[in-house]
Parts: structure tokens; sequence; C-alpha cells
């Protein structure tokens, strides 16, 4: 979604602001621009698509500006071109804007009967023109302060203005902005990702704050004008982390690291010595916990699917599963003994954040199972889970898929320990046999010939099909979720047990269908489904760890995954899915990294 840089500095900013909205692409945009103070006026330039063109705009006609903004826009009001592309400026202020501003069109037709003109179809414009009205009659702080009580909606702000040319504001409310301090120079960005080459020391605004930057210092007001003081965070430096390395993508390089990932991830919960699992301040007895519900999107909510599975299996606690941007308009009834748990890889996506600020009015217990830890769901939750899969830049989800799916494991076996639900040798062996789980991953993924062999197969599909039973039903989703995002194919996960009631119809010569059957004890019904896709001309490729022949027959493709626990399957099976997904994609040259009209970041609802 949309990404926001800011720099007053003692130098010029352009290049900087041209290398941090590099940094903030990942997070899927259509135009770009940026603003400077140059020779006293306001000198915005902007175009749609993407960053480099903006900086060979900029490179033919440098500014000297030592003080900008930047921006890359993922479209909500009004189409990807060059007039909507952010910043939006009047005569005296230039405004870049991530969000959504709901009330934008009551305030258009109030200013326009002002006299002001607007030239985009966003909702952006407003917040310039309410600033440029305001201006005229009160100082900056009055200015921002009194345009942001007019908007409703989710927002965060960049803003310069002609008259005060050391000067940047940042706002918030909804969406995140960090703030980051360097020599003779500060910043704002969206997130501390976009600072990173330039600081590690980073702030973060909270709801209704604002900040005021020039190069020498930053000063923060809280909602009543007040000026407060912030906590200043040292970020580690992973730069290393955040680099293609020598992969072609971020994509690839995350998919192979994910051995290395869930090795550091165990490290961090498990004792070896004890061979326990260690969640430190548990905030709620877990003897106490009579329900969890475990609340995400997309990827995140399929693991919480997995979730599902795993503490209904191993607990006696009742648990739900719900899509955050529906449980945020439910009516929930909280109650004292429920754990409310949201898996979210950005923590900042808006409708998971919404779904936990709902559950916080309502003083219920919060859990955030999150990759980046200094996110605005991190910060709000009673609790928090890191995934410790390090920076995930690819749009599609994959390491942080596997990092929950492990956390929320880890956090099954442990409740049901400390609930006396699984005996000490169960206990004991899933340790053990979650230590092999990064060399059982290393060993999937080292069979990625056998899967560029089975992508071929649906390069020119139209459509297709991902089906499993069980815990296989959840990766089913997910294999169809990487596949549809990443190749533009149509992709349907189904419970296989669901075929006969409708989705059958759609089988047809040729039609590829993924059929995920491990042995588990659903493994005959599955295999019965599958038969019955073969005998009206399916295309079956079967990922499992049986190994007989018998039922290779009629088979188009049989992918085998080493033998192991019934827990450790989905893991396994969610990696040639991940791989499927990737070659499609790549012989069909698609942008692996940035798949069309999706964002890494979702942080409009
Ligand atoms: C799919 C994908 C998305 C995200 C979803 C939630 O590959 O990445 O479906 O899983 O947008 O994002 P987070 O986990 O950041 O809350």
């Amino acid at each position: 979604m949309c990404g926001i840089i800011g720099i007053a500095s003692a130098k010029p900013v352009f290049g900087n602001i041209i290398e941090a909205l590099k940094k903030l692409e990942y997070r899927g945009y259509d135009s770009a621009g940026l603003s400077t103070i140059d020779n006293g006026e306001i000198n915005e330039k902007k175009c749609s698509g993407r960053v480099n063109n903006l900086e060979k705009i900029l490179f033919k006609n440098p500014s000297k500006g030592k003080l900008g903004i930047g921006h890359v826009r993922w479209a909500t009001h009004g189409v990807p071109n060059e007039i909507n592309a952010h910043p939006h400026s009047s005569e005296v202020v230039s405004v870049v804007h991530n969000g959504i501003i709901e009330n934008s069109n009551s305030i258009k037709n109030e200013l326009i009967k002002k006299n002001y003109l607007f030239k985009s179809q966003t909702d952006t414009e407003v917040i310039t023109q309410l600033l440029t009205n305001y201006l005229k009659n009160y100082d900056i702080l009055d200015s921002v302060h009194k345009t942001l009580e007019r908007l409703e909606g989710s927002f965060a702000l960049g803003i310069i203005f002609k008259n005060f040319k050391d000067i940047v504001v940042g706002a918030r409310r909804g969406s995140p902005l960090a703030v980051g301090y360097g020599h003779e120079e500060n910043y704002i960005g969206s997130d501390s990702y976009a600072l990173k080459s330039m600081t590690n020391k980073i702030s973060y605004l909270e709801d209704g704050e604002i900040c005021i930057l020039t190069k020498d210092k930053v000063e923060f007001y809280n909602s009543e004008k007040n000026k407060i003081n912030k906590e200043i965070l040292t970020l580690s430096n992973d730069e290393n982390k955040t680099t293609k390395g020598d992969f072609k993508d971020f994509m690839s390089k995350e998919i192979n690291e994910q051995s290395v990932t869930s090795k550091a991830c165990l490290k961090e919960y498990i004792d070896h010595l004890r061979k326990d699992i260690n969640f430190y301040n548990f905030p709620i007895n877990p003897n106490e916990v009579n329900k969890i519900t475990f609340i995400g999107c997309g990827t995140a909510y399929h693991s919480c699917l997995i979730a599902k599975y795993l503490f209904e299996d191993l607990t006696s606690i009742t648990v739900e599963t719900d899509i955050a941007s529906e449980f945020r308009y439910r009516k929930i009834k909280f109650k004292k003994n429920n754990l409310y748990v949201f898996v979210s890889q950005s923590g900042e996506t808006a409708d998971t954040f919404a779904a936990l600020d709902l559950c916080k009015k309502n003083n219920a217990n919060t859990c955030a199972i999150v990759n980046v830890v200094e996110s605005s769901i991190a910060r709000t939750a009673n609790f928090v889970l890191p995934i410790h899969a390090g920076p995930e830049i690819g749009v599609a989800s994959t390491k942080a898929f596997i990092g929950q799916m492990l956390v929320l494991y880890l956090l099954s076996l442990k409740i049901s320990k400390v609930r006396n639900e699984i005996t000490d040798q169960n206990y004991t062996k899933s340790i053990n046999d979650l230590n092999n789980l990064p060399s059982l991953i290393k060993e999937v993924l080292a069979k990625r010939d056998e899967i560029q062999i089975i992508a071929k197969d649906f390069v020119d599909s139209k459509g297709t099909m991902f089906l499993g039973r069980g815990f296989s039903y959840p990766i089913a989703l997910e294999g169809a979720l990487k596949l549809k995002e990443l190749s533009y194919i149509h992709a349907e996960g189904y419970p296989a047990g669901e075929m006969k009631h409708g989705p059958l119809a759609l089988i047809e010569d040729g039609l590829p269908v993924v059929v995920l059957a491990p042995k588990d004890k659903y493994f005959e019904k599955t295999i019965s489904n599958m038969q019955e896709v073969i005998a009206r001309g399916g295309k079956v490729f079967l990922f499992t760890d049986d190994d007989s022949e018998i039922i290779s027959e009629n088979i188009r493709y049989k992918f085998n995954i080493p033998n192991s626990n019934d827990y450790i399957k989905p893991f396994l099976l969610t990696l040639p899915l991940q791989m499927l997904a990737y070659y499609v994609a790549s012989f069909k040259n698609c942008d692996i990294d940035k798949p069309r009209n999706l964002a890494k970041s979702v942080t409009v609802e």
C-alpha cells in the first residue's frame, strides 16, 4: 500500500528520497512522486508507474531542495495516473498521504464553494486544500490540528510548506508512521525499513500525535497540542537480511531461507536442556482459557485455520477462527476467559488492527503473533509472540506463513502441557520431532527440479483446484492463494470432501488438480476423492508421504515429502506449493515480488 518518506536535511534530499521510495516499493504501488522546496517554491514531480520513472525525471532536472516528501501510491480514489499520484500541492503546502479519508466528498464540496480548485480525483487533495485554508489564519500546529479534526478515516501524513522552508510535519491516525533521527537530518517514513539505510534510531507516532522535524530536532505533540517526549528505539542492524543477495528475487530468497528461519524460531522458544517450550510472562493462565479466537487476513488467516486443527487436537479449548474484516463488524460477546490471538506478518494490516482495537476496547485478553515486532499490532496486544522470520519483502507471504504455523504449533503444545492434556512422553517427542523440521524443510526445497516439471503443466491452464482434508485443507487454501496471486491463474482450495457438493462440476479433461494426501487419518478418504477427479478427466498432481506404487496409476505426477509426524506434514506440504506458484509465475514472466494490484502491507480496509 502507499508509502511515505519525508526528510529535513543540511544537504539536497532528492537522492535519499528516491532510495527510500525504492525501499517502499515492496508494499505494492502504481505511481510515485516527491516534492521539495527549491528556491523558495514547492517543486512537485510525479509519474505513473515505477520509482525508476521518477528517478529519470529527477536526474534530468535535479532538485537542490534540502527538505522534501516522497510517496508511492496504491490507488484507492481515482485511477493510477500522474495527476492522482502524490504529493498533492497548493501554492503553499504539499501533502503525501497513506490511508483513506472517508468524508472527503463533503469536505470537497464545502471547499469548492469557497472557490478552491481540485485537480485530482483523490481524497488526499482535500487535506491539501483544507490546510491551505487554515494556514491563512493559523500557525502550522493549529492548522494541522484543525485539519486533522475535520478528517474521518485513517491516515498517515507527510507535509511541507512553502513559507516554512525548514519544516516537515508528520501525523497519524490509523496508519503507521515512524520517525528517524540522523546526523544533521531527520526523517519520517511509513515504516522503519524505509529509513533503515539512513538511521536505526526510530520513534513511532501513536494515533493523534503530530511531529515537526527540522534537520536539527524533532518535536512531538499529542492530540491536545501538548509537547510530549517519545522513546527512541535502536533497531538491530540486519541490512543483510533485507537484500536479495545472489537470488533473482526476494521470494526465491525467502522460500529458500525457511530452514534457517524455522531454526531461528525454534531456538527462541525451545529449551533444549529441559526439553520444554518457553513462553515467558504469558498474561493469562492457560488453565483458565475456555475459548480462543484466531484472527487474521489472507495467508495469516490460513495459519489461523491450522491453529484451529492444532488446538482442537491437542487441547479441550473451544476454538474459533475469524477473518479480521468480518470480525471487526460483528457483535462479539466478549467473555473474561476468552483469548483473542491476532496473526499478522506486518503487524500493520488495517482490518487486523481494527479487530484487535475492538478487543482492547472491550478489555479482552489479546495476543499477537507477528513478524515485525515494532508494528502497531505488536505494540497494542497484551502479549506478543514474534515469529523471528526476519524481514519478508516479497509481497506473497512464504517464510512468515511457516513461522506463524510454527509459533502456533509451539503454543498449542505448551498450552496442552500446562493443562495436562498431553502426556510427557508425547510432549517430549513432539519437541524432538520439531528439531528435525529445519532439515526436513531443506530436503523438500532441494526437490525444486521436480516442481519445475510440474509447473509446466499449469502455465497455460485457465484454472486449477487444490484439495485437502484436515490440516491439508488450510494448506490447499494457501496453495491456491499463492498460485492465483503470483501467476494470475484462477485457483480454488476446497476440502476434498466437499467436491461432490458442487465443485466436482468444474472438473473437465485436462484440468490440473493438486491433491494433498499425507498419510494421516484422512488418507484413504482423500485418495477416493482423488479417484473421482481422475475418473472425470482431471490431471492430478499428488503431494504425499505415501510411498506405495499402487496409487500412482493415472496420476500425472506424484511428489513425495519425507515421512514425519502428522503435525509436521502441513509445513512440508506448504513448501512445494510455494515453489509451484513461484515457478508457474516465473515461466509466465510475472512480476514475482510485486504481483499486480497487491500490496505487502494492507493499511487500508
Ligand atoms: C498472501 C499475503 C496476504 C497477507 C495478508 C495479511 O501471500 O501475503 O494474504 O497474508 O494481507 O497480511 P499480514 O500478515 O501482514 O497481516
